[in-house]
């Protein structure tokens, strides 16, 4: 929970004039985020169960401007919101009380309290990293400064096979007490052999699918994504531009960078994904196909807590936190391979899947029952693994993350895969 909110407070102190301005009509203004933070603990750590008799930090005619289901990100900047200095301070007010609750209660039951208590802090996260978005939209002065990351080396090229075979997919909760709703239960599947990219794709290997046309050739696109490509116009990566000697620069965070070659593509949406892989003869993963390739360990037949083992991520196995601002060069982690030999699941790039985001059979709602249970059969594609942006709280191997096909201003890359 500390954790989480050095990292609210580092984004928001960050930008303290520009908090009520709307970078972009895809993101809240931060001082949303910032207070919805503080809405979500109140509601799921004091109001939840006995003794809720206090007068609330959020008057139910202010918390319900903090329902992200009820007014879509474009507008916020149009809501009677707390202007940030009231924002921090009901921040800071239910983080106090929440703190003095702790130090009284005796919860009848302290796994559920407990898993409260993550569930909150695992929200925080995922908003923060919503405001690296947002951060790495903005312009003006740049106000982030880069952390360096563990240089990257040469990775083989064939990607890895996954022989047929079951695996449990999901996660038991008294073993992963973090997981979320859509993690369980655990089940055993069958999954069919199939090839896996090593390392995601990176700037390198996309600059050949632009060089090569791929964005003006439709065979490559399924039909609803080139639809999305012509009515946007969209013919690189977010960000991208020629720096005049054959290179690229990616604007983020308002500073135009070269790009490396070596790094995971960043800010691709769905469509762009499946147009790439179909170039490079390839598809994108299923999210099944994915978890096996991260977490199995096929030698004992049991899944791995991470991918290299039971030990928590350390900077030697993954990127992680946000301080990178980006994703690290390929090769850099070999200390974070899979069972399989898969590198860079966990952090770096969000990697799209070809899933639909749906539950695994058997699901039943947690707490905040509406987390994850409305959006499943509404279109929405399944991300894997965490970005640089994620926590080693907020990302596991079974961490199932859902948005849009069209979304790209996220921290979004892939991974090819292919049939064997
Ligand atoms: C899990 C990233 C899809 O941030 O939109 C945050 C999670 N739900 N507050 C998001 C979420 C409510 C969600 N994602
Ligand atoms: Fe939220």
């Amino acid at each position: 929970m500390e954790t989480a909110r050095r990292t609210t407070t580092r984004l928001t102190d960050a930008v303290d004039g520009e908090l009520t301005v709307q970078h972009s009509p895809l993101m809240s203004p931060l001082v949303w985020d910032l207070a919805h933070i503080g809405q979500q603990e109140e509601l799921w750590l004091l109001q939840q169960g006995t003794g809720a008799a206090r007068t609330p930090v959020f008057h139910p005619t202010i918390a319900c401007l903090y329902d992200a289901a009820e007014h879509p990100r474009s507008m916020r900047t149009q809501l009677p919101l707390l202007d940030p200095r009231e924002s921090r301070r009901a921040v800071a007010d239910v983080r106090n009380r929440v703190l003095d609750r702790i130090a009284r209660v005796r919860a009848d039951d302290p796994r559920e309290a407990a898993f409260a208590v993550a569930m909150v802090a695992q929200h925080e996260h995922q908003h923060d990293e919503t405001m690296f978005a947002t951060h790495s939209l903005r312009s003006g002065d740049p106000l982030l400064a880069p952390a360096a990351t563990p240089r990257g080396r040469i990775v083989p090229a064939e990607p890895v096979l996954v022989p047929a075979g079951e695996f449990l997919l999901g996660v038991d909760p008294a073993e992963e007490p973090w997981a979320l709703d859509n993690e369980h239960p655990q089940h055993r599947v069958h999954v069919p052999a199939f090839r896996i990219g090593r390392v995601p794709v990176t700037n390198g290997e996309w600059a050949a699918f632009v060089d090569d046309g791929g964005y003006d050739d439709p065979r490559h696109w399924t039909r609803e994504g080139w639809a999305h490509r012509r009515a946007e116009g969209i013919t690189t990566p977010l960000g991208w531009a020629r720096d005049g000697a054959g290179g690229w620069t990616q604007r983020r965070f308002a500073v135009e960078t070269a790009l490396d070659p070596t790094t995971p593509v960043q800010h691709v949406d769905a469509h762009e994904a499946e147009a790439y892989a179909r170039w490079a003869g390839a598809r994108l993963p299923t999210e099944v196909e994915w978890e096996k390739a991260c977490a199995w360990d096929p030698a004992l037949g049991r899944r791995r807590r991470w991918p290299w083992g039971e030990q928590a991520p350390t900077p030697e196995h993954a990127n992680l936190g946000g301080d990178a601002l980006g994703p690290a060069p390929v090769g850099a982690y070999p200390a974070g391979a899979s069972a399989y030999g898969v590198e860079q699941t966990i952090g770096d790039v969000w990697e799209w899947t070809s899933s639909e985001f749906a539950p695994w059979p058997g699901f039943s709602p947690m707490l905040y029952a509406t987390y994850s249970a409305p959006f499943f059969g509404g279109g929405y594609r399944v991300l894997r693994g965490g970005s640089w942006a994620s926590t080693a709280l907020s990302v596991r191997p079974s961490f199932r993350n859902w948005d849009w096909p069209v979304r790209r201003q996220i921290f979004t890359g892939l991974r090819l895969a292919w049939d064997a």
